[in-house]
């Protein structure tokens, strides 16, 4: 493994080891609790293709990072197989010296057996697939464009064909909406291979009027599957991991909780995120950027960016998620359609 030139730490000590790279904002998709109609509609201002970073700006700060310690990307939304010729900053990227691990999170809808089997081709080592429901009703009043569940099941079986594997499932639960279908989903993705995972629903963004009584705890999701099939605690794959993994004791796979907010996890913290429009947000809870375009279109010199990055993740003092209580739920913030979770 190679030494970061310029390994950096934060205020707590965290270093960062993780980019996540939204590369775009928009989304075909109007998940209730992401982007909700009422205000993502027809008239939505998104981002016009100039303001987002180009691949070339996109690469350029992966190498950066990577000296600053980054060894892993992720690359999000929005949808980001809406971002045209996604394969092409795939393979720029899976170039860079020092990346060790490439990941994408989408919808699925987009995700061909043609498309998953380019993006494995470009060096794209794995990909998580978003889906809350087994069943059509509860999924699409969800994604409230009437996509059906079985395409983006199809999408997962492309991916694994393609080799993209393990392909992780990210199931966010929102009590009265869809906690009926833990068992459901549970059951579905026994013995598939695939690693399904439950996400407590958080107070991201500004939008979807997010209540405490919407969360329903980890512990209360684990219990209800334990009592069909018991499942016995995984030590974490990596320090700061964020999902909290479980096997089922009969050999069916391995399931994982992300209980970001009953057990928040800002301690293990090494994530970067860059928003479509090349803003460097160190918290998903971030209420402003840092303007990394700016500095970028301004024609910085590598050295003067190096020293911005490393300037701005050194000040970082970020754990939202574990003095939430002390906020009020209405200080601005960051969209997640804007930096992808
Ligand atoms: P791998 O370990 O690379 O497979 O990815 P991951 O486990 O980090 O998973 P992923 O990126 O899919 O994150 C899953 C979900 O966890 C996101 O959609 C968010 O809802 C939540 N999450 C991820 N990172 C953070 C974080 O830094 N803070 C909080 N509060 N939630 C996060
Ligand atoms: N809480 C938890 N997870 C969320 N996601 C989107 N909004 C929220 C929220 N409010 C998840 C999506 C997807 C990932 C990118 O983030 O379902 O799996
Ligand atoms: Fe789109 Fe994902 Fe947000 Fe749903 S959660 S609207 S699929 S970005
Ligand atoms: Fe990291 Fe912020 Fe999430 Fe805590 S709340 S884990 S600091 S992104």
């Amino acid at each position: 493994m190679m030494a970061p030139r310029r390994a950096v730490r934060d205020g707590l000590g965290r270093p960062v080891s993780d980019l996540r790279i939204s590369v775009t904002d928009r989304c075909n998709f109007r998940c209730t609790y992401c982007m909700p109609k009422e205000v993502f509609g027809a008239d939505y201002p998104f981002l016009p293709h100039s303001a987002l970073l180009s691949f070339e700006e996109i690469v350029r700060l992966v190498r950066l990072f990577v000296q600053l310690g980054v060894r892993k990307v992720r690359l999000t939304g929005g949808e980001p197989l809406l971002r045209r010729d996604l394969e092409t900053l795939v393979a720029m990227i899976a170039e860079v010296e020092g990346i060790e691990d490439m990941a994408l999170t989408t919808n699925g809808s987009m995700l061909t057996p043609e498309r998953a089997r380019a993006l494995k081709a470009a060096g794209l080592r794995r990909v998580t697939i978003s889906l809350d429901a087994m069943d059509d009703a509860v999924f699409q009043a969800l994604n409230d464009v009437r996509f059906p569940v079985s395409r983006v099941l199809a999408a997962m079986d492309a991916a694994a064909a393609a080799g993209l594997q393990p392909v992780k499932i990210n199931a966010v639960v929102k009590r009265g909406v869809n906690d009926q279908q833990i068992v459901p989903l549970a059951e579905y993705f026994r013995n598939t291979g695939h690693v399904l995972r439950f996400i407590e629903y958080m107070d991201v963004g500004n939008t979807n009027g997010w209540r405490m009584e919407d969360v329903v705890p980890a512990e209360d999701m684990l219990r209800a599957i334990h009592e069909r099939w018991p499942l016995e605690p995984v030590p974490p794959a990596h320090p700061g991991e964020v999902a909290t993994r479980y096997r089922y004791l009969d050999g069916a796979g391995e399931i994982g909780v992300i209980a970001s907010v009953t057990r928040p996890f800002c301690g293990g913290c090494t994530r970067a995120r860059l928003s479509s429009d090349g803003q460097l947000f160190t918290c998903l809870f971030g209420s402003r950027g840092h303007d990394v375009r700016a500095w970028l279109r301004q024609n910085w010199s590598d050295e003067a960016l190096l020293d911005a990055l490393a300037g701005v993740w050194g000040r970082r003092v970020d754990r939202y998620s574990e003095v939430r209580s002390a906020h009020t739920t209405h200080s601005p913030r960051v969209e997640m359609s804007k930096i992808g979770g």
